[in-house]
């Protein structure tokens, strides 16, 4: 069994999370992308997501293998405890528990930050990332129709949502 360990990116995961990412950019609709970033973009996207929420990554046997990270779900002021969150595992690695144990510190993290709602957008169809999600207590929200056109077809994004604490009680603090 491979020592696997979930820490907090920094810049110089750029190359790895550039390496994991790229793929899914050029081969496949995934992620709604054009073009793979260069590293220095990635490690400025590392960077920006520690700031305010997280980026993390997965290593096994010291080798980075899959990351997650969380953003804005959107600018306006009252929408800032919440948050929108994304997942990449290298191909070798899907199904053996990467995506739980990225998402479950990832969910974790923004908690303690003060984050109340956590929001992903899957473009169909994605079977693993729905089951992944599911599992971790992500609802359904609702399916935008063709919202996005990539390598030749029009694209559904179905987006699933999960509250990160108790959802009813008003928001203290500005998440830190
Ligand atoms: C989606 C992704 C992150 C899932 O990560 P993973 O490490 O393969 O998933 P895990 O092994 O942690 O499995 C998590 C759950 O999803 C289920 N699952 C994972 N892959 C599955 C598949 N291909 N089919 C059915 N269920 C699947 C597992 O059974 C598990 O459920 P359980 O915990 O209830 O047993 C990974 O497949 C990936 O990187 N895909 C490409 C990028 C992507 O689609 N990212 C998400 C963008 S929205």
């Amino acid at each position: 069994m491979p020592v696997r360990q979930v820490r907090d990116a920094t810049a110089a995961d750029a190359r790895a999370c550039t390496g994991i990412y790229a793929p899914y950019v050029t081969d496949t609709a995934v992620t709604f992308e054009a073009d793979p970033p260069s590293v220095p973009e990635m490690a400025l996207r590392i960077e920006g997501a520690q700031r305010r929420h997280a980026w993390l990554v997965l290593e096994e046997d010291g080798e980075v293998v899959g990351y997650a990270y969380a953003g804005p779900f959107k600018e306006r002021a009252a929408y800032r405890w919440s948050c929108e969150v994304s997942v990449y595992l290298a191909p070798t690695r899907h199904g053996t528990g990467g995506g739980r144990a990225l998402y479950e510190a990832l969910l974790a993290r923004l908690t303690e930050r003060g984050y109340r709602m956590a929001a992903a957008g899957m473009t169909q169809p994605n079977e693993a990332s729905a089951r992944l999600h599911a599992a971790l207590g992500f609802e359904p929200v609702g399916t935008f129709r063709a919202v996005g056109w990539k390598h030749g077809a029009w694209r559904d994004v179905t987006w699933v949502q999960r509250p990160l604490r108790d959802a009813t009680a008003a928001p203290g603090a500005d998440p830190t």
